[in-house]
Formats: structure tokens, sequence, C-alpha cells
């Protein structure tokens, strides 16, 4: 039935002006690691039994060398925008910026916006976000990147989900770096937030402007109604929706974080809260939050330690992608109109910079249902008021999913990673038609 949906009724149209495109990250598909310094990923990917299938980044899809057929597959899809990332490591890398600058000329030829974001977890080796210093650094690394490809780039994206880098990195320790701080891991994020700020300015500076950040976002739903588990939810919510939206959209930080954060926290507040052109949400599935159970438990392959203030629960009554996340598209709907009801006047134009889903095959269908029914949620959002202005598909080809290596597909087309052929699924030429309609 949800087949049947996902190609019959004509999506409604969106406003003129409305940016559709893909993402992709550096580390997640460029390969040619050789041809750029290691990040804390190589690091962590070297580590025995850090990534489900023992795999490496070191090739990925060979973007690098094959960027030109990636391009082609862009222009073919007929996207407005491509977002990509810029590897710090390889711009540390004599030369490294010559890739970039080569990759915008050809986006550019093909009548694709580039859209760089600047930070997507692959920190240079020896370089650590409990540091204050790296935000220094990277304000650095931002200017020297905006003076090589401001002439032709004119949206940026200074972070991807610094929350996720926080939490499951520094937190957790599921993802690179690998640290299992808990809670001492907010001075990551404090940093992470300060890096941003500090890159505004750089980017401003520089002459750049359309400036904004990727969060990921969810809604989280109580367990129950009972107190326990509505208090546990808001904490929740306060980690995943708050602990980056209330700094940058408010100027301060959500209460009862103070003593977790960097002594001089307070003083940076008016630099991370530089006013955003726009505001980036990263959206996948909405999260099921109970009070604590006292046990471990395993939250879609990542184990929550005992301990924590809350349990992350099953949702039920849905269908679930490959990676067991379940497909709710009516939430983003809710989220958004949520957030522009927490934020009002302070939260500017929302942009989707990432929405997608793990399924395999080629012939795609769950993954057309599923992002035929999350376009459809984002014109409700717009319908009830919220302004949003763009929409990402994560991702344009199957790539290095971090923990998960190779073994979840959330390429709108295919790589054989043995040939590393790309192969349209026929979700890619669903987005084609969509695209198409949409101007026609
Ligand atoms: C968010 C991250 O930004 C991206 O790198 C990742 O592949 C997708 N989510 C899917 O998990």
């Amino acid at each position: 039935m949800i087949r049947r949906m996902a190609t019959t009724n004509p999506i409604p149209r969106f406003p003129a002006g409305f940016l559709w495109g893909v993402s992709t990250s550096a580390h997640q598909i460029e390969g040619a690691a050789d041809a750029r310094e290691p990040s804390v990923w190589d690091a962590f990917t070297a580590e025995p039994g850090r990534v489900r299938d023992g795999s490496t980044a070191a090739v990925a899809c060979d973007h690098v060398h094959r960027h030109r057929e990636d391009v082609a597959l862009l222009a073919g899809l007929g996207v407005d925008a491509y977002r990509f990332s810029v590897s710090w490591p390889r711009v540390r890398t004599p030369g490294g910026l010559d890739f970039y600058d080569r990759l915008v000329d050809d986006l550019c030829a093909a009548g694709v916006r580039p859209v760089p974001t600047l930070f997507h977890w692959d920190l240079p080796a020896g370089l650590d976000w409990l540091e204050r210093s790296t935000a220094e650094r990277f304000a650095e690394y931002v200017g020297e990147v905006a003076g090589r490809l401001g002439d032709r780039v004119t949206k940026w994206i200074t972070l991807n989900e610094p929350a996720e880098h926080t939490l499951l990195g520094h937190a957790l320790g599921v993802h690179a770096p690998g640290r299992e701080l808990l809670f001492d891991a907010l001075p990551a994020a404090h940093h992470q937030l300060l890096a941003h700020g500090l890159a505004v300015r750089a980017l401003r500076a520089s002459g750049a402007g359309d400036i904004g950040i990727a969060n990921s976002h969810g809604p989280t739903w109580p367990a129950s109604p009972d107190r326990a588990d509505v208090e546990a939810a808001g904490f929740y919510d306060l980690l995943l929706n708050r602990l980056f939206a209330d700094p940058l959209l408010l100027g301060r930080y959500p209460e009862g974080v103070d003593e977790l954060l960097p002594g001089d926290a307070g003083a940076d507040l008016e630099v991370i809260a530089e006013p955003l052109d726009w505001y980036g949400v990263n959206y996948y599935a909405p999260t099921r939050v109970g009070a604590p159970r006292g046990t471990e438990t395993d939250f879609g392959g990542v184990r929550m330690p005992a301990g924590l203030p809350f349990s992350v629960r099953e949702i039920e009554g849905y269908p679930v992608t490959d990676f067991g996340w379940p497909v709710v598209p009516g939430a983003l709907t809710e989220l958004l109109t949520d957030f522009r009801a927490r934020y009002g006047d302070r939260l500017p134009p929302v942009v989707i910079t990432e929405n997608g889903c793990s399924y395999e095959g080629l012939d795609d269908q769950d993954r057309i249902a599923y992002l035929d029914g999350h376009v459809r949620a984002l014109h409700r959002a717009l319908e009830a008021g919220v302004d949003v202005r763009g929409y990402f598909v994560w991702s344009l080809l199957d790539n290095f999913e971090w923990a998960e290596g190779y073994t979840r597909r959330f390429g709108l087309v295919h790589v054989d990673f043995e040939t590393l052929r790309r192969t349209p699924k026929a979700s890619y030429g669903w987005f084609r038609e969509v695209l198409r309609a949409q101007r026609g």
C-alpha cells in the first residue's frame, strides 16, 4: 500500500527557489587516504572490533579519483545543490585544496551549487575537541578554505552533527575518537560550538555569506505519561534538541548543564550565537525514551551504559529500515512545528540538510516510500508556517557508514565496493522525476 501511495499522488509543489539537493561527506566517500593526513577516524578504524565489517575508508567510493563521474550523476539527477564536506586532514596536506578547487569548478560547470560542510567528524589526528585551541585552529583552516573557494561557493555549513560527534565519539566511544567520558564529554560540545562561532566570523571576514550549521534533531517521545518517563524524555530532548540549538539561537545553554562545561564557557556565548543565515536539520527518526532501567541497553547497535538518566526504548507499530530505525514521516512535521514553537522568530529559515534511510537492493521501493513520505511531511510543515527553504537526501552514494562500515546502504546510487562501479537505483529515478515535476 505504501508503494502505491508513493507513485500515484503527485507531491505538492514547493515554493520557487526551494533548494533540492543530495549530501555526502569526505571521509565516507573520498578514499585517497594516502594523499591526506590521517584523521581520528583512521586511527579508530585501525583498532580491531571498532567497525562492524572490519573495513576502513581508505578507498571508500574512491570519489577523489572518480569525482567527474559523480558530478555527472548529480547533473543527471537534476539537483540544484550538492552538499559535500571538506576534509580538514586533506587541506593540511600540501596541494590538498586543489581537489576541492576542481570539484567546485566541475559542480559550477554542471550547474550544481556547491554547499561545503567544513567539518564532518574527520578531525586531524593529534587534534582533540576537548582542547579549546582546536576551535581556534578550526577557524584558521576555515579562513584558508574560504580564501580559496569563496569566489565560487555561495552557501556554507560549519559543522555536521556536533551532537552525534559528542555523544557517539566522546561520551559512548562507539565512534572516533572512541572516548567513553559520558557527561565529561560536554567540553567537546562546547569547543565545537565555539569553533562554529569562530568559523562564522572567519567566513564573514572573508566576504562569505549564507552560513548555516547541520544539527541532528528528532522528536523525543516519552515511553508513557508517567512522570519518571516524561522527565527522562525531557532530559534526552535537552541533549539532542537543545544543547546545541539553545546556545546557537538563544545565546544560552539549557538549565543544568553549566557545571559540566569549561569554566569560561559563558564568555563564549556571544561568539557562538553569531546570527545564522539558515539552520540545517538532519532528520531520520524519532526516539522513544523512558526512565533509566539500571541496565545496559542497545539502541540501534549502540550500547547505552547503565547509569544514564534515561533509557532508549523501541518504537513499535512502524516499518523499520535495515538499520532498525522506525519510519515515521509525520515526526518530521512534528519536529519542525515544535522547533518553530520553541524558538519563534529566533529560528532562521530551515534547510533539511540530511534525510534518508538504509535499505539493500537496486529496486529500492522502501527508500522511495521513505523519501516520498518525508517530502510530503516537509510540505505539511511549510503549510503550518515553518519557513523551510531546502531538502537534501542522504546520500548520493552508498558509502562508509562509520561504525557500520559498508553494511548500511543509504545511497540513491549503488556502489559495488569491489569494482567501485556506480549504478543508479530506482530511488535515483524517482527523485529525478520529483525534481522534474517541481520545475515543470
Ligand atoms: C548523519 C551523519 O551526518 C552521516 O554522516 C551519516 O552517514 C548519516 N547520519 C546516516 O547515519
